[in-house]
């Protein structure tokens, strides 16, 4: 099986309805779809040197995260991209952010993306997500390849892919501009069966 959208079949009528992000349990945390809400806490940590420093993110601004917010629920109907919100079991607050920057169920493949507020780096919680919406997408029969495109300098985040059974492709010369430098990537995939 792989539908990005699931079809409900009434009498003469088949109509169309909107997917809807699971939750997904990472002990005392939450992958839950990502809310309005949300803009100002995520905001606030990418706003954060040392979050951004090895990605291809562009200047962090409250405009630019509120459109990337309100884009990431829009793209949801449709599964067009899926990034859920990482946040607290306890009050909800959106610590993180993990998912699928590009969604192609043509091909059951995806880009993973995320990213994580530092106070809460250091205790394996991304690697958690990282696994927890891998097996989501691929046993749930959505996704077959997973992609991850690093940056050669971003150890932590190479840490976390090589320790969630992600294998390294290929050195992608000058693949992303990040502060006006193309800079070199590392390709990154998981798949669940090729030949
Ligand atoms: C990439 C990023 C999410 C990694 O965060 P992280 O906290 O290092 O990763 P994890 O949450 O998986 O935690 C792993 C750390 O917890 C430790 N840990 C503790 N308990 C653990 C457990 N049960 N399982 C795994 N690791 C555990 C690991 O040893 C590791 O510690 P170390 O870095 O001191 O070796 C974070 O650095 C970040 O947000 N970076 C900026 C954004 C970014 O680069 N995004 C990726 C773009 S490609």
């Amino acid at each position: 099986m792989r539908l990005s959208v699931a079809y409900i079949k009434v009498s003469r009528t088949v109509i169309a309805s909107a997917f809807t992000p699971p939750h997904l349990a990472i002990g005392e945390h939450v992958l839950r779809p990502f809310r309005s809400s949300d803009a100002a806490d995520w905001c606030a940590y990418l706003a954060d040197p040392r979050v951004t420093e090895h990605t291809s993110w562009p200047p962090i601004t409250p405009e630019l995260i509120t459109s990337l917010v309100d884009k990431t629920i829009a793209d949801y109907d449709e599964l067009k991209s899926l990034r859920w919100a990482l946040a607290r079991a306890s009050d909800d607050k959106l610590v993180g952010s993990c998912g699928y920057a590009r969604w192609s169920a043509e091909q059951g493949s995806a880009e993973l993306a995320y990213d994580l507020a530092p106070a809460y780096w250091g205790f394996g919680l991304m690697s958690s997500a990282v696994r927890a919406a891998v097996t989501w997408a691929i046993d749930a029969g959505y996704l077959n390849r997973v992609e991850a495109f690093v940056m050669t300098t971003n150890e932590r985040s190479i840490a976390v892919l090589e320790r969630t059974g992600f294998k390294r492709g290929s050195v992608l010369k000058g693949f992303r501009v990040a502060g006006g430098v193309a800079r070199d990537f590392y390709s990154y995939s998981v798949v669940a069966r090729a030949g």
